[in-house]
């Protein structure tokens, strides 16, 4: 592999291990943190995932039980960076909560306890997990064995949310470093820390380690988020209207039909779904701030397993002194604008179902998702990886959005 991302006249490059390598998430991250690293292997035991991280890269990783490396095998590789995102099955609040008895957990336990035992263990990990992961025993013991090989940690809960994308997914980040390396901020050391201010250097923020964070600092970052529309392959709706802020979205039913554009049409949410489910669905417009996080069950299921996009955009503007209302009908084949009265209006809303159904939800495509989950524009599928296996696997990876703020330290290069 050995493939080098330095830049001729830089200091030595970081030899990097990336464990757990799905599709490569942690390896984009380095990438787009500008981080001068080798990587120098990766491993998984994923074929389809490996299929895909081969087509990025050009190197298929190791395949194979992380659970079977020796420390003789670790010392092989010379690096001394981790990268570490064990599967999330045991602390998921939809799994069994298994914790350290689920089997999934038991080679991320290993390759830690195997460290000491290597002739030159790693200066720097990075671990990312779900939320629930910091309160389990993997974590317990996890933190046990960093404290006996001399690392030093910082621990975060954050979401895209707070780096200016519409997307909540938060996630558990561990970044440890060996003495005498040391975190440019102390004062976070062995904190879990759930808001994005003091990456940024806001003191002020760090109050929130242990608790939640404010509402007030998570309205900011919304506020501070791109529209949906932004991260969309097929732009709908809007159409380049720009309502007026006396203009607010209903569900109408009724609403134009939207003619089959291509490939387009195998996202759309059928109606029986709609009829089953639609209470439960989590619906978002173009112009929205913030979608729900997306599982891999997402394009199987519809309950819970992460927000559908709006096709077409209803808005109404009322007439102060007129018993009507203007309707305003957005989709991809243009706008149009319908007058009802309001006893009309009224009726319809009623009808939830069928207020829905005039939307015309669809779900997100896997390349919408790996948009929101910070992918880069170079990153593709092979084609031979079909919608649901693009979707089981863009879901389970995420870029570590904030590593590339945040990690970069001068005080690595004595090292090597
Ligand atoms: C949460 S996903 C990692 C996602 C990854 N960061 C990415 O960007 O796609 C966990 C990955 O670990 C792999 N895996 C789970 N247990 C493993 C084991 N014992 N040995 C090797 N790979 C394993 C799975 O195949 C899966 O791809």
């Amino acid at each position: 592999m050995e493939e080098g991302l330095s830049k001729p006249g830089e200091e030595e490059p970081w030899r990097v291990l990336e464990f757990y390598s799905g599709i490569g998430g942690m390896r984009y991250s380095i990438m787009k943190a500008g981080v001068n690293a080798t990587m120098v292997e990766a491993f998984d035991i994923n074929d389809t995932a490996n299929d895909v991280y081969q087509h990025n890269f050009g190197h298929r990783p190791f395949q194979g039980n992380i659970q079977t490396l020796s420390a003789a095998d670790l010392d092989s590789y010379g690096a001394r960076v981790w990268l570490l995102s064990p599967p999330c099955q045991p602390y998921t609040r939809q799994g069994l909560q298994k914790d350290s008895n689920d089997a999934r957990a038991s080679s991320f336990l290993k390759i830690l306890e195997l460290m000491p035992q290597t002739s030159q263990p790693p200066v720097m990990l990075f671990v990312e997990n779900v939320v629930g992961f910091e309160t389990s025993d993997t974590h317990r013991r996890m933190a046990e064995i960093l404290e006996k090989a001399h690392f030093v940690t910082q621990e975060f809960i954050l979401s895209p949310l707070h780096f200016g994308v519409p997307y909540s997914r938060p996630r558990y980040f561990c970044l440890a470093k060996r003495k005498p390396l040391y975190f440019q901020n102390p004062l976070l050391n062995q904190q879990l820390i759930r808001a994005p201010g003091p990456l940024f250097g806001h003191n002020e923020s760090m109050i929130v380690a242990g608790g939640n964070e404010p509402q007030g600092s998570l309205d900011k970052s919304l506020q501070a988020c791109e529209p949906v529309e932004r991260f969309l392959e097929f732009k709908h709706p809007s159409n380049g209207v720009e309502p007026e802020s006396s203009w607010s979205h209903i569900n109408v039913p009724g609403a134009l039909e939207i003619s089959a554009i291509g490939s387009l049409e195998q996202y759309f949410v059928p109606l029986s779904l709609l009829e089953r489910w639609g209470n439960a669905m989590d619906i978002v417009y173009p112009d929205s701030k913030r979608c729900c996080c997306f599982t891999k069950s997402y394009y199987r299921y519809v309950k819970g397993t992460g927000s559908l996009l709006a096709t077409i955009q209803v808005l109404m503007l009322h007439l102060p002194g007129y018993n009507v209302v203007l309707v305003l009908v957005a989709s991809h084949t243009g706008a149009t604008i319908i007058v009802h009265s309001m006893d009309y209006m009224q009726r319809r809303a009623e009808d939830k179902i069928e207020s829905l159904e005039g939307l015309r939800p669809r779900y997100f495509t896997p390349r919408e998702v790996a948009n929101l989950h910070s992918f880069p524009e170079n990153f593709n599928f092979p084609q031979h990886i079909s919608l649901r296996q693009r979707y089981t696997i863009i879901t389970c990876s995420m870029l570590l959005i904030f590593v590339y703020s945040y990690t970069y330290l001068p005080t690595v290069k004595s090292l090597y």
